[in-house]
This record gives structure tokens, sequence and C-alpha cells, in this order.
């Protein structure tokens, strides 16, 4: 039997070494960490006022929507990582989960929060996510190596964009690669940033932009505003017009795509088979098939290739294009290239049954 012709089934994929490029950290924890946080901060305190997670948020729920999404972070999960001990419990929990899902490389992304109340700042957070990164990737039991992208966020002001990018010109020495632009698309203007995303790009970092996520943030004005800051990578791309997307496989620019997270909140019309995932992966350009928010959509990166897979009969080696396509994308240096190039050269499971 040729590689072509054994099967991708979950045992592959598991086994598969996965690159990660669109994972938001607070949306990555898992409700069980989440539960674990709650149960810890109710010992301590009796009165804490917040639900239990798995009330609040059940097992298996999965269809949030663009309206019920965004405020399930702003009035929940907010509330209940809101000190430096579930920040870093969190952070490192998420590190376990996708290294245990077989992601070799992943590109971690995060808003930078103040908690006032705990006498904490945003360089504290990002200071402390930035270290959590650092010890695991020193370790190394850790086949895994990940890497930071802060957030700006569609409701900030360019002052709080401004701040963004100075904490990640601050540690971008030490493990922050780029700067993206998220949130609620139905929220801000985007043209505020321009500055803000120029400042990141000549200081050396890449930019990564949430794209065309709902009709309501793909408007021609902002897609061509996104386009013209250069951008080196785009989240979701969905309501992307021919002219655009043309751009898009002009300048190579790589598309982080997540299909499990997009016909879960119902941002594509259709299901798995429907995805634009179809209409990328015959381009030349890099394609990142990514969670986004694997601790809300429940489906981890080895399911979202199997879907794949399974939707768009994806062989071995229709799989092994596409992995080493994506490395092209990363934001990280020549080592990690080379690194995840031999990888996909050596690795024995493309043959084994
Ligand atoms: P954090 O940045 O680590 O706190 O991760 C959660 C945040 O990521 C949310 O509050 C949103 O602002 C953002 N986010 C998560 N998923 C999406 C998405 O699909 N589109 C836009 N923003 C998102
Ligand atoms: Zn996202």
């Amino acid at each position: 039997m040729s590689v072509i012709d054994r099967p991708v089934d979950l045992v592959f994929t598991r086994r598969l070494p996965k690159i990660e490029l669109h994972a938001h950290l607070t949306g990555s924890i898992s409700r069980e960490c989440l539960h674990d946080i709650w149960e810890t901060k109710r010992a301590q305190d009796a009165a804490l006022e917040l639900q239990d997670p798995l009330i609040a948020i059940p097992l298996g729920k999965v269809d949030y929507d663009i309206k019920t999404f965004f405020p399930l972070f702003s009035s929940y999960i907010y509330k209940l990582c809101n000190d430096l001990p579930s920040i870093q419990y969190s952070t490192k929990a998420v590190l376990r989960d996708f290294q245990a899902d077989g992601v070799v490389y992943l590109e971690l992304r995060t808003t930078p929060r103040a908690m006032p109340a705990v006498h904490l700042s945003k360089d504290d957070y990002v200071k402390n996510v930035v270290d959590i990164l650092k010890v695991h990737n020193e370790d190394d039991q850790n086949a895994m190596r990940a890497f930071l992208i802060l957030s700006i966020d569609r409701r900030n002001t360019i002052a709080e964009a401004q701040e963004v990018v100075d904490l990640a010109i601050k540690y971008q020495s030490a493990g922050v690669v780029a700067v993206d632009l998220c949130g609620d698309p139905a929220k801000g203007d985007v043209r505020i940033f321009a500055d803000a995303f120029a400042r990141a790009k000549a200081a050396g970092l890449k930019i990564t932009l949430h794209f065309a996520e709902g009709e309501v943030s793909a408007s021609d004005v902002e897609l061509s505003t996104l386009l013209s800051w250069k951008p080196d990578r785009l989240g979701h791309v969905i309501h992307v017009k021919e002219e655009y997307q043309e751009i898009i496989k002009e300048e190579n620019i790589g598309v982080e795509l997540c299909l499990s997270c997009n016909v879960h909140a119902k941002m594509i019309t259709g299901t798995y088979s429907d995805h634009h995932f179809g209409m990328w992966r015959r381009t030349t350009v890099p394609v990142a098939l990514s969670t986004d928010d694997v601790g809300v959509f429940c489906s981890p990166l080895s399911e979202e290739y199997y879907l794949a897979a399974q939707h768009f009969t994806l062989s071995r080696q229709d799989i092994r294009v596409l992995c080493e396509r994506a490395i092209d994308s990363i934001f990280s240096g020549p080592d990690e290239h080379g690194r995840l190039q031999r990888l996909y050269a050596d690795w024995d499971g493309w043959t084994e049954s």
C-alpha cells in the first residue's frame, strides 16, 4: 500500500505532528480546567458568586454564535480567570493540551489584560505568559515549541493599541513574534489602528489579522485598509470578494482556517463540506488548519485535520503537502523552519498503518 492509500483516521491525525497558528489563549482553556480554577476559588471563598463553569458552559455545548460568543468572555471567563494563579494555571494547561494532541509548533495569541483588583498590569500579564512559554520551550521533554502573538482588540482605543505594540516590542526577544487584530467584528473602525500596525511591522514583528470574519467586517473600506498594512497572515477569510482573494494569492499571504468554529458559530452558510478550505487548499498560499477557540468549540487540531480529510477526501499525501506548506507562514525564525521541515521529512507515520 502506498502512502496515498493508507487511511486518514483519528489515530493518524492525532499522531500527525501539527502546526497550530490561530489559537486564542483564553478561548483555548478547557471546561475541565475552568472547573478546576472555580473549585480552587470556591474552596478559598465560600461566597464566590460565579457559577460553576460546567453549568455556565455545559460540556458538549458548542453552538456559540457571534452574539453569544464574545459575552462569554467578558461576562464569565474573564471574571473567573482574573488573577495570577488562574492565569498561570490555565496557560500551562493550554500548552499541555495542545502538546498532548500532537501539536509540535504553536503560536498562541492573547489580548493583554490588566487586573487592577489584584494589582496586575498588562505588562505583568504578558510577562507571566511569556515566562510560562519560555519554561515550556526550555524543557527538552517537550516536543512542542510555543510562541506568542499579542492581540489588539477592535474595541481598543488608539492608545490601547499602541500599548499592545509597546509590549510586543518589549517582549520580542522573549518570544513575542507578532501582533494580531481580533475581537467582535461588529465593533470598531479598523482604520484607527494603521499607525500601531505600521510601528509593529517597522520593529520587525509580523502581522496577522482577523479578516472578513462576518459580513459586517467585510466592507471594501475595511478589507482594502487591512490589506494595505501588508499582513503576513489572515484569519478566517470568509466573506472575501474575488478581487481580494486575488491579492491574497498574488502576495502569498498565509490563511488560518478554522472549520469547526466557523460551522458551529454559523459564520459560514452550510456545513464542513461548504467551507472555503475547499477553495484555498487548491491555491498555492500556505493554509494552516487551526482551532481558534478549542475551549469553546471543543474540536482539537487532530479532529480539525480529520474533519478536513473526511469532507474534502484528503489523502495522507494531501495532508503532508498542507502541513509542509504551512511552515512557510510561521512567524519564528529559520531554526523552527528547519526543525519542522526535518520533522516532516523524517516522520515515519506517513506510511505506517
Ligand atoms: P484572549 O485574547 O487570550 O483573552 O482570548 C479571548 C479573546 O480572543 C476574546 O475575548 C476575543 O476578543 C478574541 N477572540 C477569540 N475568538 C475570536 C474570533 O473568532 N474572532 C475574533 N476575536 C476572537
Ligand atoms: Zn480568532
